[in-house]
């Protein structure tokens, strides 16, 4: 159990999901210290009261430290600094998309220094988490997750406990398998219903009030009406995830066909070099293939998050 009120929080990583998230934790008065591999990402959370580590190893001194970054090979690389000196944190909560397998060798590295560690991948982009909605799926010592309730709540309203060891890391696979199955769906859709004369904002503005609408129908809603691909999500990370659920159809002897086409059109969208913008140009790949240009609509759409 916390021997304070109040414990000091390391927050590794301030890439976009990881801004967000610190933020709202210096926001709610955490004591946090941040650090990110290029230090002006980080420092503009100093204006919510948060400190700015100038060295990675600095946050062994914290007593709880998150961690955000990209892949397993990139946790692996931030831990091992992290934990190089001879502090060391009471507990990690890592929440980067990751596999189990990595986790599980995580697990078993901190377990090692007597260090606690709580699986803590999220659902939401970054306007997500601004908005309040962000959710947590957890996994490891029940106690742990009882303990850094309160930190995540001041984060995400929504967080979920799955179960002991790696669990949550099957469960944010298995939803971001969804999200690329969805979008690729809901581009061939989109496409469909606009060659056929509606108009996109038309279309969604129907299907988002219908019982297939969802937060997440309507928040890429402007994107589809409008074509603002600023990135939320790139290629490369839906990519990796697609992967990641992939490996444990393999695994599970789990056939994923859907998954399977879905992670191949990402794959040709990367090909193309739709690399550098949001995953949601998953729409104009369908566009082309279906030989319509598309163009802005120029019509105000909500992103049901405001
Ligand atoms: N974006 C979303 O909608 C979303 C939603 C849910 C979950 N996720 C997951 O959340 C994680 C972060 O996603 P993001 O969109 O925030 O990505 P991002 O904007 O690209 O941020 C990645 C962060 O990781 C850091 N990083 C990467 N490799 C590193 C390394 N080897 N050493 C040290 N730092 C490293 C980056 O540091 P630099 O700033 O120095 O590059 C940056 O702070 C990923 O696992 C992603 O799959 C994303």
């Amino acid at each position: 159990m916390p021997t304070r009120t109040r414990p000091s929080v390391g927050w590794i990583g301030t890439g976009r999901m990881g801004y967000e998230m610190a933020a709202r934790l210096a926001r709610g008065g955490a004591d946090v210290l941040a650090w990110n591999r290029t230090r002006a990402k980080a420092e503009p959370l100093a204006k919510y009261g948060a400190r700015i580590a100038e060295r990675l190893p600095e946050l062994a001194a914290c007593d709880i430290v998150f961690c955000m970054v990209a892949a397993w090979k990139d946790v692996k690389q931030v831990m091992g600094e992290l934990l190089e000196g001879k502090r060391q944190p009471r507990m990690v909560i890592e929440c980067s998309s990751i596999s189990l397998e990595g986790s599980a060798e995580l697990r078993q590295l901190l377990a090692a220094r007597g260090i606690e560690y709580l699986a803590a991948p999220v659902s939401g982009n970054a306007k997500v988490i601004k908005a309040g909605k962000l959710s947590f799926v957890c996994s490891g010592p029940r106690q742990s997750f009882d303990e850094a309730l309160p930190l995540l709540k001041m984060i995400a309203p929504a967080a979920s406990y799955v179960g002991e060891g790696e669990l949550a890391r099957i469960v944010k696979i298995c939803h971001n398998v969804f999200l690329g199955v969805v979008i690729q769906s809901l581009a061939e859709i989109t496409v469909l219903a606009q060659k056929a004369g509606v108009p996109r904002h038309a279309f969604l503005e129907f299907l988002n009030q219908s019982v297939m609408g969802s937060m997440f129908t309507r928040y890429k809603t402007p994107a589809f009406v409008n074509l603002d691909f600023k990135v939320t999500f790139t290629p490369e990370l839906l990519r990796k995830d697609m992967d990641l659920g992939l490996d444990a159809g393999r695994r599970l002897e789990v056939p994923m066909p859907l998954a399977t086409l879905t992670r191949d059109l990402v794959q040709a969208m990367m090909g193309r070099g739709m690399k550098e913008d949001d995953f949601a140009t998953l729409l104009l790949q369908q566009a082309q293939a279906s030989g319509i240009e598309l163009r802005p609509e120029n019509v105000a759409v909500g992103d049901g998050l405001s």
